[in-house]
């Protein structure tokens, strides 16, 4: 799993027992897991199908730095399954965890399911490739 995008919990993504608002960090995964699916498959036309076991672990409160986990775990013709892992960048605590997120590639005009043409291998090959760029580890 990979850890590539960070937050900062503001007052504003606070319910009213002061901790992370359950939707707010939904959204913010659902749109994290976009951003990845987004580079995976090259594409900015794929909608999200179908999200799987959300579990919440810990609550995160105001000021702390959370970052997100991707990770590819299917390829299919036209979807790709991801799981995703929100923790609390300092002690590392899970704040939450969805199993799988299923996006599909659509055609733009149509909005009908369309092969996105990638492998599992593709993508880990194009992963490598990307996270070499970014001077990780440099
Ligand atoms: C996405 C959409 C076009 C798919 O239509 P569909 O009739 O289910 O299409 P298909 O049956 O051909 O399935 C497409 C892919 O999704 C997968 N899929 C379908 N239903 C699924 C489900 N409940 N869970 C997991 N995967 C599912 C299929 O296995 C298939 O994958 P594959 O081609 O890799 O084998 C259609 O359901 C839709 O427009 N949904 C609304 C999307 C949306 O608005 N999302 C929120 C905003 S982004």
């Amino acid at each position: 799993m990979k850890f590539l995008s960070r937050r900062l919990v503001m007052p504003e993504d606070l319910n009213y027992a002061k901790t992370l608002f359950g939707g707010r960090a939904l959204e913010w995964i659902d749109e994290e897991a976009a951003i990845y699916v987004i580079c995976q498959l090259g594409t900015k036309y794929i909608v999200t199908k179908h999200i799987g076991a959300i579990s919440f672990e810990n609550a995160a409160t105001e000021g702390d730095v959370v970052e997100f986990g991707l990770t590819t775990k299917a390829v299919g013709r036209t979807s790709i399954t991801v799981s995703c892992l929100l923790r609390n960048k300092f002690t590392g605590n899970t704040i939450c965890s969805v199993d799988e997120m299923v996006f599909v590639k659509v055609n733009p005009e149509t909005r009908l399911p369309e092969p996105h043409g990638k492998t599992l291998d593709d993508l880990a090959e194009e992963t490598k490739e990307s996270l070499r760029k970014l001077n990780i580890g440099v």
